[in-house]
């Protein structure tokens, strides 16, 4: 609380920051790129004649500051885009103003993706959508592009028609000119003054839009495409294109239970509506909890809701990030630890315990220890639950380290302190005490303490550093029921150190009678025992279990990490498939980095890479050629 600093931003917002920004865009789709202007409502903290925005590879056409065109120039800080410096007159503190800043995004621009409609799945229309987190905000809309400040937005969005528009917010219909309430309603809270221009575009439509929460600039969002919409009760529907729409319907039944269950846990959804958009299958993450709509991979679309723990997880963000949200991209965990170990509870309660159970000790064990161990090393910055992220660009930062170490160190809170029922009113209480701020660590260990004084002898029998400064494995392990697992452990263990002759007798319907969860931990139980098979084992087990059709992308990533670690050559042509058919980057980093490191392979995926660049997401392709 108080005003956090932020390495990632430039903008002065300890003397001066936004409230509310309203927005009258046109997406071209012709040019990929969106026009238009942003209204920045301020309010002024310490008296001051300028303002710094930051922004990335914007086109600024002018900036007005009440109705007045002001000097500007844009200062550029190379991986964190440009700062905006605006000279305006003398502002006194407690003071309020409008900035009308017109500008055009750039074709390249970080945070969108403009898809050919070729590629999509219906290739009806083209199509279009957002990722801001952590910093892409900036090349869409000039703004304070960080965590510690929070605004309301209005918007009005032009769309080519037949296309349909949505964004991280309630959508208020078309806004057609005609006196329709909706539209006037919204109007009233929409800053649209005059001698702004206000123009409708010959063979557009437009959409409105508003967010009455105030929320980071990291949860703007936009898609825009050929969609349809499923309810699924009175606060959810799935939005896909036509031909994906009831299939993801089915896949995301359980939704409105899972918001159900997000709300005993946490308290009331603040929001409104909770929506899930599908979007195209080169999205480079599983979801992104934009509020009031989640965007989601196709890839979770297993055909079985067996990957719908991800919808529990964006569930989960609307308290622990939306509402309660990281200071700066050094306190992520605060963001992501919580809201796995809420994802979990909330899976626990659904679907029983055990779920739970065998979710923490996956994370621990698949999804920690070898990134802190292999993928990184014990002593790299990044495996600190708060880094130092000084001049690093959050994307190069991202792991699961802040998942899993996160939500382990709450695991092992709650085990000390003894009380599930007290642990889960605490979280409320953080959630209710911090709800439309923005927090560091500190923030919410002060918390703990002040709720936990009773129990001061066992929050200091943590060894806080250990757990939040240090790099490495952390310094406790909390207490796991692994019951559930010792038949995939088992199984595991006849493929890494049994004989040709016990691999051959082991019964196939074992195997495909397991849970999809399951089958990824027999699969990482292989991976995870350090040792390599050989290739004829590799081929065995991959005919075995018919794992060339089986359709649950976690199960092909789990057998594509043992190919890799075994160089079974056969199996590149369908890794190679598989991260250029889908663009998730916890999918596509690993694969494509083990490959790039192993000699013989090196030159083909550099090749193959580079020939996908133009499909793939502008995060992805930057991530993924750092790597090279
Ligand atoms: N907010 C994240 C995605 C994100 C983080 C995007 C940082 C950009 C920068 C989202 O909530 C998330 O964690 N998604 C996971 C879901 C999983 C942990 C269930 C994913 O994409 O895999
Ligand atoms: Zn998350």
């Amino acid at each position: 609380m108080g005003i956090h600093k932020d390495a990632a931003s430039f903008a002065n917002f300890d003397e001066v920051s936004i409230y509310h920004i309203d927005l009258d865009l046109k997406v071209n789709f012709e040019q990929k790129v969106i026009d238009g202007y942003a209204v920045l409502r301020m309010k002024c903290h310490k008296s001051t004649n300028k303002v710094i925005l930051d922004s990335r590879d914007l086109s600024i056409k002018d900036v007005h500051y009440n109705g007045d065109s002001m000097p500007y120039k844009a200062v550029d800080h190379g991986v964190l885009g440009q700062s905006l410096n605006i000279d305006i007159p003398h502002t006194e503190s407690g003071k309020e103003f409008d900035l009308v800043v017109y500008y055009c995004t750039s074709p390249t621009a970080s945070a969108l993706q403009f898809v050919d409609k070729e590629l999509t799945a219906d290739k009806n229309q083209p199509f279009l959508y957002s990722q801001c987190q952590a910093i892409h905000a900036r090349s869409i809309i000039p703004c304070m592009d960080t965590p510690a400040i929070k605004q309301t937005y209005n918007a009005r969005v032009q769309v080519p028609k037949g296309i349909t528009c949505l964004m991280s917010a309630i959508g208020y219909g078309k806004d057609n000119r005609e006196n329709d309430a909706k539209v006037k309603e919204w109007h009233v809270d929409g800053s649209y003054k005059d001698g702004l221009d206000y123009i409708f575009y010959d063979g557009y439509e437009a959409f409105l839009f508003k967010q009455p929460q105030r929320m980071p600039s990291y949860l703007f969002a936009i898609v825009a495409g050929d969609l349809e919409k499923r309810d699924i009760s009175d606060r959810c529907a799935v939005w896909a294109e036509p031909s994906m729409v009831d299939k993801a319907r089915w896949e995301f039944e359980d939704t409105e239970i899972m918001l159900k269950t997000a709300e005993e846990l946490l308290g009331k959804y603040r929001w409104g509506r909770y929506d899930l958009i599908v979007l195209p299958p080169f999205f480079p993450f599983g979801g992104m909890e934009n509020p009031c709509l989640t965007f989601v991979t196709p890839t979770i679309i297993a055909g079985d809701r067996s990957l719908t723990n991800v919808i529990a997880h964006e569930i989960a963000h609307s308290w622990t990030g939306n509402l309660v949200t990281n200071a700066n991209w050094e306190h992520f965990w605060l963001n992501e630890g919580f809201t796995v170990f809420c994802e979990r509870k909330i899976m626990g309660r659904i679907y029983g315990e055990g779920v739970r159970q065998f979710e923490n000790i996956c994370g621990w064990e698949d999804r920690m220890l070898p990134v802190i161990n292999e993928t990184f090393n014990p002593t790299h910055e990044f495996t600190k639950l708060c880094p130092c992220l000084n001049g690093i660009d959050p994307d190069d930062a991202y792991s699961t380290i802040p998942y899993e170490k996160g939500s382990a160190l709450l695991l092992v809170l709650e085990q000390k302190l003894g009380d599930s029922a007290r642990f889960e009113q605490f979280l409320r209480d953080y959630i209710d005490k911090f709800a439309g701020q923005s927090v560091v660590t500190d923030d919410w260990k002060q918390f703990l303490y002040a709720k936990y004084s009773d129990k001061k002898d066992v929050l200091d029998s943590i060894d806080w550093n250990g757990w939040l400064l240090e790099a490495g494995v952390p310094p406790n392990t909390p207490e796991f029921d692994d019951e559930t697992l010792k038949d995939c452990r088992h199984l595991a263990k006849v493929w890494t150190d049994g004989t040709n002759e016990e691999v051959e007798n082991l019964d196939t319907k074992v195997f495909n009678d397991l849970s999809s969860d399951m089958k990824v931990k027999v699969l990482d139980c292989i991976e995870t025992s350090g040792k390599a098979f050989t290739g004829e084992r590799f081929l065995k087990l991959f005919k075995k279990y018919d794992l060339e059709n089986c359709g649950n992308c976690e199960v092909i990533f789990s057998f594509s990490l043992i190919a890799l670690k075994s160089k079974y050559k056969p199996l590149v042509p369908f890794m190679i498939d598989f991260v250029t058919r889908q663009g998730r980057l916890k999918y596509v980093k690993p694969i494509f980095n083990k490959l790039f490191k192993w000699d013989e392979m090196r030159e083909l995926a550099i090749a193959k890479f580079q020939e996908n660049v133009p499909f793939m997401h502008p995060i992805t392709a930057q991530v993924i050629s750092k790597m090279i």
